[in-house]
């Protein structure tokens, strides 16, 4: 467990901009998503490049990371927290909720609220994140609080990591590991397939193909529409005439990183720089 777990200091007013966080690319699908539903909202996002990926590393780990991040968010002026890795959340958002000043969203709730109503009681559900997700348990624990009783599916998937901080290129190399790691689908059929990685969603066009007809949950949106609530009833959403800034940090290389950013979010000039915490 982290030492000293205090975020000190205040929130920050309405025009503030959203701290958003990933070990690397993944929560960028969760940018995409502020863009669309909360357009007047600024983001600054950190992306652990140098050391992702989150998923292998013990819990203890993740916290040490997702701590030192929300303390270099909050330095930057963040209103609220986003944390746009599964991982990270099923490690620290607790810990994260009760240190940070302002309010503090995590994908896992928001994901099993979007299976379950896409699954509904009596609907199979899937799993894929990564090792520390899948074996935390937080998905199963949250299913079930809202009342879904089968077993979930679950696979962990690491290579899906590796192939997106890559760029993506190994078209090959990613069909290979979908087929590998969907087998267990084929196995125990589901109806609702959870993408329990922010780094997923990029890959959909892929897991469809292998399994068609199941339906893709995509957490990010319902955990934006979490942050839109939050935002509404602490007074803090941002002005609808105001025009939304993004603003890049990353702990590795940020001309690679830029690549990435462009191939989540489209042609852009957004700034990115190193951040080294
Ligand atoms: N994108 C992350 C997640 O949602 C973590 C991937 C990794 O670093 O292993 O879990």
């Amino acid at each position: 467990m982290v030492g000293d777990t205090r975020i000190n200091g205040t929130s920050f007013g309405c025009s503030a901009p959203l701290g958003v966080f990933d070990s690397g690319a993944g929560g960028l699908t969760v940018v995409k998503q502020i863009r669309e539903i909360l357009p007047n909202e600024s983001v600054i996002y950190f992306g652990d490049t140098a050391r992702v990926p989150y998923g292998p590393r013990p819990q203890a780990q993740v916290q040490e990371f997702s701590l030192q991040i929300a303390r270099f968010l909050h330095e930057q002026g963040v209103k609220g927290i986003v944390i746009a890795c599964n991982t990270a959340t099923a490690a620290s958002l607790e810990m994260l909720q009760s240190s940070f000043p302002g309010p503090v969203v995590g994908v896992i709730r928001p994901g099993a609220q979007g299976a379950f109503t896409a699954a509904g009681p009596n609907g199979r559900i899937g799993l894929i994140g990564t090792q520390g997700t899948v074996e935390s348990g937080v998905y199963d624990k949250e299913l079930a609080a809202l009342g879904w009783e089968r077993q979930l599916v679950k696979q962990a998937c690491p290579d899906f990591v590796t192939l997106v901080e890559a760029g993506m290129v190994d078209d090959e190399g990613i069909q290979e590991a979908t087929k590998r790691y969907m087998k267990i689908f084929h196995e125990s059929p589901v109806d609702v397939l959870i993408l329990g990685c922010t780094h997923f969603p990029l890959l959909s066009s892929y897991i469809e193909k292998e399994l068609p007809g199941v339906v893709l949950v995509d957490p990010a949106v319902e955990t934006v529409l979490v942050m839109k609530k939050m935002l509404e009833e602490n007074g803090l959403k941002a002005a609808s005439d105001s025009e939304a800034t993004y603003k890049f940090f990353c702990s590795g290389d940020p001309s690679s990183f830029a690549k990435s950013v462009r191939m989540v979010l489209g042609p852009n000039d957004y700034v990115v720089e190193q951040a080294v915490l």
